[in-house]
């Protein structure tokens, strides 16, 4: 660790869950302050209590991406506790594995309302305070599913992160007269969080048509995170970084 993001206050949402708690570590590995956001209190406590543990600043916060009130309450007392916000991880999603013709609408909505209009409201919100950052950084977890129409997902999801990654290059291009760059990392199918509980044919399968030969781990992401937060990205906005083993070379 290079102590690259010293100083730095960072919000990352969805914070509890597999890759969420991964880049929570690796931002606060890097001495970043964190603040964990989840719907899901008592798994983003656990991801704060290990940071501390390890020596490093963390707090949990109940929040919900889809409620404008809960973003704007969440990213509130983030940047009061953290002392200000230079780094926001859109990190929050859901991916429900419905055939097309059998999405409910209300299923297609929530999805949506998580997984892209949660990235809206958290940038929108924390646009104010990335702008007093000299280091403001917006980084959107995407997925291969968004560059390709996924295969194995819901085309809710599909939708929402071909959205995200839309809506990342307006942030890029809107944000860049602040200094503040927006990127997106998109991974490909990795070993845990939502994909953890899919039929294990459908897993191997997945596995064979990577060329590197092995799904994702959430470090894999984390790593590339941590990446687009440092000054050696400075230079980098509007991008979508795929963190998918060779499996799409877009
Ligand atoms: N696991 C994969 O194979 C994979 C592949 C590509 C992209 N991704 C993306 O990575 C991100 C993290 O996925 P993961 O695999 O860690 O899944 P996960 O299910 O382990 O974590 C997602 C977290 O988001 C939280 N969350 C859900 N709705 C929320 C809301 N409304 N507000 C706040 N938090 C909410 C959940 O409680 C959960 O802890 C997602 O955006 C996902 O789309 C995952």
């Amino acid at each position: 660790m290079t102590n690259a993001l010293s100083g730095r206050a960072a919000l990352i949402t969805g914070a509890g869950g597999e890759i969420g708690r991964a880049i929570s570590l690796a931002l606060a590995a890097e001495g970043a302050a964190v603040a964990l956001g989840e719907v899901n209190l008592a798994a983003a406590e656990g991801a704060a209590t290990e940071i501390r543990d390890r020596g490093g600043r963390a707090i949990a916060l109940a929040m919900d991406v889809a409620s404008a009130e809960g973003v704007t309450a969440a990213v509130r007392v983030a940047v009061t506790e953290l002392g200000g916000l230079d780094i926001l991880v859109n990190n929050a999603g859901l991916c429900p594995l419905n055939r097309f013709e059998d999405i409910p609408l209300g299923e297609w909505n929530r999805v949506l309302a998580v997984n892209l209009t949660g990235a809206f409201l958290c940038s929108q919100a924390a646009l104010p305070h990335l702008k007093q950052s000299k280091h403001g950084r917006i980084i959107n977890i995407a997925s291969i599913a968004g560059r390709t129409g996924g295969i194995a997902v819901g085309a809710h999801y599909s939708a929402s992160k071909a959205g995200l990654i839309g809506l990342n290059k307006v942030l890029a291009r809107t944000l860049a007269p602040f200094g503040v760059t927006a990127n997106c990392v998109a991974p490909g199918t990795m070993e845990g969080g939502m994909t953890a509980s899919w039929a294990q044919e459908v897993r191997e399968n997945l596995r064979r048509s990577v060329p590197l030969g092995r799904l994702g781990q959430a470090s894999d992401v984390a790593a590339a995170v941590v990446y687009l937060a440092s000054d050696a990205a400075a230079w980098i906005t509007g991008a979508t970084l795929d963190v998918n083993g060779g499996t799409v070379m877009a």
